[in-house]
């Protein structure tokens, strides 16, 4: 869990500062904001000038300068001095117009929202690009992890070619609380919610539409890779069961969503989906809401990026680093460099790892080999936890590297079957 900060009162009467900043959104990070450019007043350049919210009464706060004006017009930002916009409502729209607004302006704009950096970045970046301003971003992935700065400068000097990444915290939390304690699905949600690490409908999460949008932002600047939220595929957690961690630490590896995006030739493979993680990655020992990007380039080879993904105050942080950016640096041609278009595709050539749950009876190994070698795939072994019921019964193969697509052919295949008891569950396995 993250510090509270230590709020400081706005001095009644500061002295003018360089960079007047509105506030557009009171909630979680917002209110945050709010409070760290509070605490560090005395040592940051910035005077809140305006804090918008619908029903804007009931977020009033005493700990706020008393002459930041609260409103519900967004017109009293759009034609106030304030320098900077930071947009923390959320969501694609209003929040598109607004920014777009803002911009056509003359103001630049800092943003937490990665619906709307997926959907719209490219159009607002060139927007940006065209007025001579700056349109900040780093808050959308990975929340306090500076992995979009990174990127975008200290790994500028190399040519990389893959990101992965676990970039959303609820679907870690869930999936550690599986591993460690041994809750069901619905159990580790519910858990989840109380903790306050799921949201009421965490759709977004568990379909891996939140890791996606941040994955499209990482192949845009890390990978110079242009590519649309719904061409990335994504598959839900909700099918991960007890059951495959113990199968997946017979394995040496343990179980993640994993969002990953490769350059390969001419085509860029995406996707967001659980997958076997070797016990020796980095990737496998990020436990509970944390978030832990590697990136690999062709000069530089990987590097690893790790801390707090989400939550008011690491998000804050990035907000205000993105701030002070603006502060100190002339909008730069690059930060809106048009990326490249690539062929999309989740075909992944890698290991798999398949559980079949079956009506035991002779003769199953051989059928679904049979499939399998008449699509072309190996298996490569064969695991069966003793003492299971007959009548309903796990076992898994994990198969030798080869296509994903040859997999789901085979699988939809050896789903006919009328011994299986249920569609058999599939992971790729990284290396
Ligand atoms: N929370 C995190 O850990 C985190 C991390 C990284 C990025 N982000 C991103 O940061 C942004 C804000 O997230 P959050 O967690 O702070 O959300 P939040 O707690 O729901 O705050 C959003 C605020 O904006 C207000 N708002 C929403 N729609 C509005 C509208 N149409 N008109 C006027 N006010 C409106 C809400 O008012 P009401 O109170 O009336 O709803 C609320 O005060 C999102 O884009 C999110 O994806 C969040």
């Amino acid at each position: 869990m993250t510090a509270t900060l230590k709020v400081a009162r706005f001095p009644e009467s500061s002295p003018p500062k360089a960079c007047k900043v509105a506030l557009l959104g009171f909630g979680t990070v917002g209110s945050s904001v709010a409070r760290l450019l509070s605490a560090r007043d005395h040592e940051l350049p910035f005077q809140l000038t305006h804090v918008y919210n619908r029903d804007v009464a009931r977020k009033r706060v005493d700990w706020v300068a008393e002459d930041v004006q609260w409103t519900e017009d967004f017109d009293d930002l759009l034609n106030s001095d304030a320098g900077v916009l930071v947009e923390l409502v959320g969501g694609l729209q209003p929040a598109y117009e607004w920014v777009k607004k803002a911009l056509l302006a003359g103001k630049a704009v800092v943003t937490a929202n990665k619906q709307l950096i997926a959907h719209h970045g490219t159009e607002l970046l060139a927007l940006a690009r065209e007025k001579d301003l700056h349109l900040g971003f780093g808050a959308c992935v990975a929340g306090g992890v500076p992995v979009i700065a990174a990127l975008q400068d200290g790994l500028a000097g190399d040519r990389l070619y893959k990101v992965r990444g676990i970039l959303n915290g609820t679907c870690n939390y869930i999936l550690t609380r599986i591993e460690q304690s041994g809750a069901s699905f619905a159990d580790a949600l519910l858990e989840a919610q109380k903790a306050g690490f799921a949201e009421a409908d965490p759709t977004d999460d568990l379909e891996g539409y939140d890791a996606r949008a941040k994955l499209v932002i990482l192949s845009r600047v890390g990978l110079n890779a242009e590519v649309r939220p719904e061409e990335v595929a994504c598959r839900s957690i909700a099918g991960v069961a007890q059951i495959d961690f113990e199968y997946a630490h017979q394995l040496g590896c343990t179980i993640r969503q994993i969002s990953r995006a490769e350059l390969h030739d001419d085509r860029l493979y995406a996707s967001v989906e659980p997958a076997l993680v070797p016990q020796t990655e980095p990737l496998a020992r990020v436990a509970g809401s944390q978030n832990l990007l590697v990136s690999t380039g062709e000069f530089g080879g990987e590097t690893v990026f790790a801390g707090f993904g989400a939550g008011g105050n690491p998000t804050a942080v990035a907000v205000v680093s993105d701030l002070l950016h603006i502060a100190r640096h002339k909008p730069r041609e690059n930060d809106a460099a048009p990326s490249a278009r690539y062929k999309v595709s989740s075909d992944f050539e890698t290991p798999h790892y398949v559980r079949f749950v079956i009506q035991d009876k002779p003769g199953i190994i051989a059928a679904i080999a049979g499939v399998l070698s008449r699509n072309g795939i190996n298996i490569d072994s064969v695991l069966q936890k003793p003492g299971c019921s007959k009548s309903e019964l796990p076992f898994v193969m994990t198969l030798e590297s080869c296509s994903s697509a040859k997999v789901s052919q085979a699988v939809t295949e050896i789903g006919r079957f009328d011994f299986l008891k249920s569609t058999p569950f599939v992971m790729p396995i990284l290396r």
